[in-house]
């Protein structure tokens, strides 16, 4: 296994509901005008709260700053797991959950607060610049049988849609662009504005990365069905992922150990996992192979 800081400077950033129009100009430029901007990291993912945009500071510069426009403000660094073959794990699991032990478990062991991206290429662990001080390529080599060091257990949201994470090729985004600008900008679902209630039984979460040339989509099943079938592609199991979000409060971004919580139990049991970090709160897609009711008591257990 073989740990790599990508060279990319990123932003993460928000955009408010109601200030989402003035944004719409610059965010369908780095969405289908590749040639037009030098972004090449770019990720939009929407929730209830707002829209969630990281992207390196290329793609930064095309954001001018407004009320509507929450910037963290530290610069993060992307960080990539690339697996070498290695037949010594016999681990089938997918996701967040195959570097859960050997690089998330020890980051947060050294407190280093991450914010993960996973997409259906691969996991991207952003840690913020000023954080990597340590020795990483230390942290990165171990593989670590400690506990993660944790406090703060948080509370967590199981919604009842499912989602899918697929991919298309990058030259066929114009066949999608009115569907895309469709979900993306005009889909006020009928809980558009509801408060993100503990009892929520839908969530409204859509994502969309570019990042150096690759295209990876979350969405449930509703926002699926508007899409072409024969363009997007999924792996050849087609599984339905059910969500856990979590954090009742937002989760800000000096806190560590979050992901390591949640992702150490999913690994221990196999279980494949995508992990995606918004502004506000945290988002994990757990397997479809486990029933929820075995999800939720190793979270249970693992945090209690
Ligand atoms: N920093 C957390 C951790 O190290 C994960 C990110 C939570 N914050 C957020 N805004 N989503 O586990």
């Amino acid at each position: 296994m073989d740990l790599h800081i990508l060279d990319h400077r990123l932003r993460v950033t928000s955009i408010s509901k109601t200030g989402l129009e003035q944004y719409t100009h610059p965010l369908i430029k780095l969405i289908f005008l590749r040639n037009r901007t030098r972004c090449k990291f770019f990720s939009l993912t929407e929730t209830p709260e707002n829209y969630t945009v990281v992207l390196d500071e290329e793609g930064f510069k095309e954001l001018q700053p407004s009320a509507h426009l929450q910037v963290e403000g530290s610069t993060w660094l992307p960080l990539n797991v690339v697996s070498n073959g290695n037949a010594s794990s016999s681990s089938q699991a997918v996701g967040v959950t195959k570097i859960a032990k050997s690089v998330i478990a020890p980051l947060a062991e050294q407190h280093v607060s991450v914010f993960m991206l996973s997409t259906y290429q691969t996991d991207f662990i952003l840690v913020s610049e000023s954080g990597v001080s340590l020795p990483l390529y230390y942290v990165c080599v171990c593989v670590c049988v400690c506990s993660v060091p944790h406090a703060t257990v948080h509370p967590v949201l199981i919604p009842e849609n499912q989602f899918c994470v697929m991919s298309l090729d990058p030259d066929t985004l114009p066949a999608i662009a009115t569907t895309l600008i469709d979900v993306l900008f005009y889909s006020n679902s009928p809980k558009e504005g509801a408060s993100v209630d503990q009892d929520m039984e839908y969530i409204k979460f859509f994502s969309f990365s570019l990042i150096d040339g690759y295209v990876s989509l979350v969405m449930d099943t509703e926002a699926q069905r508007q899409f072409p079938t024969d363009l997007l592609f999924t792996s050849s199991s087609g599984e339905l992922w059910r969500m856990v979000r979590i954090g009742g409060q937002p989760l800000g971004f000096d806190e560590c150990g979050i992901v390591a919580q949640i992702s150490q139990p999913l690994a221990d049991s196999d279980i494949s996992a995508y992990y995606i970090s918004t502004f506000s709160f945290d988002h994990a897609l757990v397997s479809p192979f486990f029933s929820l009711f075995d999800t939720q008591n190793i979270l249970a257990l693992s945090i209690s």
